[in-house]
């Protein structure tokens, strides 16, 4: 059933209509009021996320493109006592699932202006309609992934596997992952979804490898010195680099952030090669200046 926005127009006038019609019986001295629909800008009350997203990915960049790709990554997500609920109340009978839905809000995109286009990497430059996108520049701008349910912990936090959210993501429904009825196996979908942009190899010199194992006392989220190598090929096997990055700095080395590790590698003959391995001091890399790239957007 389709239910446009004349629909919508339609119904909230009609229901306003219906409100004055009731006030009137209850009292017939009221004057006849002009009701006049509600715009839609004011349809939806001011949200309060459940809790703030803790990533091992800091920043966009170098974030897998869908959680699923990258399953040994984790997060966290401590519910905050709602209004007047205790979070262990809310979250009784979740742990029967081994999946769920995080519904969150894009809060690193500043960009000004609304996109009717953009180009996926795999789409090598065309462009397609934002909404035929999963990419995080839309025009409403709500993520959904589905990530692994690991446990939960101290009755209010999430531990969360397969995730592609950055650090401090605002999140603002959690819901379980049902077979069911969230999976349709022979769901139509183009072709381009599924070309892989990726590289043949991901190489970690012993030096990466040693810097890396010395490093891994100091991790935050992820747990060993296993999880954060794998975590890393994952991420990085993936071409985690824009398409302008590409273009533009091809033969650069590449550094990206995961947990608390700045990562550096070169790339050669389509083989990334991790060289070098440091605590990280990342910046932010959600100020204004990085999102002039809504068209060369991740999908
Ligand atoms: C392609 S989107 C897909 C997100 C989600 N799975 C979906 O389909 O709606 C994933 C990318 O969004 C970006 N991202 C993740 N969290 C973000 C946030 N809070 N604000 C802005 N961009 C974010 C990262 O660069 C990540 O690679």
């Amino acid at each position: 059933m389709e239910f446009n926005y004349l629909d919508n127009f339609i119904c909230l006038f009609l229901e306003q209509q219906s409100l004055v019609s009731a006030f009137k019986e209850h009292d017939p001295q009221a004057k006849d009021v002009i009701a006049l629909p509600t715009p839609i800008t004011q349809l939806i009350p001011p949200i309060e996320p459940l809790g703030v997203f803790e990533s091992c990915f800091p920043l966009k960049n170098g974030t897998p493109r869908q959680g699923i790709l990258a399953p040994d990554s984790q997060g966290k997500l401590r519910i905050r006592p709602y209004r007047n609920t205790r979070p262990a109340d809310v979250l009784e009978g979740l742990e029967q699932y081994s999946h769920v839905w995080i519904v969150f809000w894009f809060h690193g995109n500043f960009n000004k202006h609304c996109r009717a286009k953009v180009a996926p990497p795999r789409l090598n430059g065309d462009t397609v309609g934002v909404l035929a996108t999963r990419s995080p520049h839309r025009l409403v701008p709500i993520g959904m992934t589905a990530a692994k349910l690991l446990r939960i912990e101290n009755g209010d936090t999430l531990v969360l596997g397969g995730i592609d959210l950055i650090d401090g993501t605002p999140v603002l429904d959690v819901k379980p992952y049902v077979p069911k009825y969230d999976s349709i196996p022979d769901a139509k979908y183009p072709d381009w979804i599924v070309v892989e942009n990726q590289f043949k190899e991901v190489i970690f010199t012993d030096r990466a490898k040693e810097q890396l194992q010395d490093l891994s006392s100091n991790l935050k989220i992820l747990k060993d010195y296993d999880q954060a190598l794998s975590t890393i090929r994952q991420a990085l096997i993936l071409d985690p680099r824009s398409v302008y990055r590409k273009q533009k700095f091809e033969k650069e080395a590449f550094g990206f952030h995961i947990d608390s590790l700045n990562i550096q590698c070169f790339i050669e003959d389509n083989v990334a090669t991790i060289y070098n391995i440091e605590p990280g001091d990342q910046e932010s890399d959600t100020q204004p200046e990085d999102v002039g790239v809504a068209r060369e957007t991740k999908q």
